[in-house]
């Protein structure tokens, strides 16, 4: 695990909070909260579907392929996909990153 230069703070702000972009051989998902930098897989464990629809009210991100729902401080699918609302959600939740700001880039350890 090495800590990557990603893009600039000022990107993460122009994207409405929230960006993603490939980081080596994954798509993460960078959103900027209340509490600070967060970063999540960027890609949908469901079918693939690129992340980005971000709830600040609730922390939470949807998919907007079929509407699973992702608990952005842990990764856990929180509502299934619409089109398979019995899939097992503990084993579709998202990995979470270790992500921080250095001198107005964001940086993730992958
Ligand atoms: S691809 Fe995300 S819910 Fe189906």
């Amino acid at each position: 695990m090495a800590w990557q230069k990603v893009v600039g703070l000022k990107a993460l702000e122009n994207g409405g909070n929230h960006i993603t972009a490939k980081v080596g051989e994954n798509v993460v998902l960078f959103v900027k909260t209340q509490k600070g930098l967060e970063a999540m897989d960027g890609v949908c464990s469901h079918a693939k579907c690129i992340l980005g629809e971000y709830d600040s009210s609730k922390n939470e991100v949807k998919c907007p392929c079929h509407n699973a729902v992702f608990n952005l401080e842990n990764g856990h699918m929180v509502n299934p996909p619409s089109v398979a609302p019995n899939s097992p959600m503990d084993k579709l939740g998202l990995r979470k990153f270790n992500v921080r700001e250095n001198n107005g880039f964001i940086e993730v350890e992958v």
